[in-house]
């Protein structure tokens, strides 16, 4: 029998096909997944990149329930036009931290991935409280109320456990220390010498003006810090990758 004739026994058969196709694509799918698990490195340790302190977290978790995603991206793509416009690409490690990964599937805002510190607090808060006073033609719902939900970080060390179980490096000290850091954050007359030592390069600011801590606090604090934990004026890209 010539090997066409075989073939015609598959291509006249079709459950045979079905089967026969689903281990073809099957073992090319392990090929590909199967590996991942196995190397230490899938992720480029990158220098600077930290857990969120507590408050961040709790801002994260603000976007989230926002919907922010819904219109808004966190990756910067390594295209000319994006890098020009938004700053580096996007690295792997910068959302090692995130789960789930905030990069949004939708542009209808600019990308967020790197928005950290290129506004002040206060325009943070104007333009949250009323996007239109800022910039006239944006659609951007407004979050004026988050400025009249207080908070108080009372779940905050359960979430961060949370977090640590699906890998997130939280220590114990940081999880006895996350009510104190969560209200350190916002409050630039606190003790804040714990806080600065347990998590790098951490913005201190009353971040809406206002003494009572709210959600607008937490929310503002996650935005001014997306993109700037890694130094790119000192990074080397791995040359082994
Ligand atoms: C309906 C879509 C939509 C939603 C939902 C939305 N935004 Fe926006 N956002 C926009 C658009 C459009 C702009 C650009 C115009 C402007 O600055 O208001 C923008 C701009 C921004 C900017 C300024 C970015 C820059 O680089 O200039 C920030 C920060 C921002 N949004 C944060 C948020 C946060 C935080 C949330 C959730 C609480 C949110 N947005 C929800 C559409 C949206």
């Amino acid at each position: 029998m010539s090997i066409f004739k075989k073939h015609k026994i598959i291509e006249t058969n079709a459950s045979l096909l079905l089967v026969l196709s689903f281990i073809v694509v099957t073992i090319g799918g392990i090929v590909e997944i199967a590996p991942l698990f196995y190397i230490q490195n899938t992720i480029e340790k990158v220098e600077g990149v930290r857990p969120y302190t507590p408050l961040e977290l709790a801002g994260r978790d603000i976007y989230i329930r926002e919907g922010c995603y819904v219109c808004h991206s966190q990756m910067i793509r390594p295209m000319r036009d994006e890098v020009e416009r938004y700053g580096h690409y996007s690295l792997a490690a910068e959302s090692m931290y995130d789960h789930p990964f905030q990069w949004g599937s939708k542009r209808t805002g600019p990308d967020l991935a790197r928005v950290g510190g290129r506004y002040s607090d206060a325009w943070h808060v104007d333009h949250l409280s009323n996007p239109q006073a800022v910039v006239p033609e944006s659609v951007m719902p407004k979050y004026a109320f988050l400025s009249n939900a207080e908070i108080d970080g009372r779940y905050i060390e359960d979430i961060m456990k949370v977090h640590r179980m699906v890998g997130v490096p939280y220590t114990t000290e940081m999880l006895d220390a996350a009510v104190a850091d969560f209200k350190a954050q916002a409050d630039p007359e606190a003790d804040t010498a714990g806080l600065e030592e347990r998590y790098k390069k951490v913005n201190i600011a009353n971040f809406d003006g206002n003494p009572a801590l709210t959600e607008m606090d937490a929310l503002i604090s996650y935005l001014q810090v997306l993109g700037t934990m890694v130094d790119f004026s000192t990074f080397i890209p791995d040359p082994k990758r």
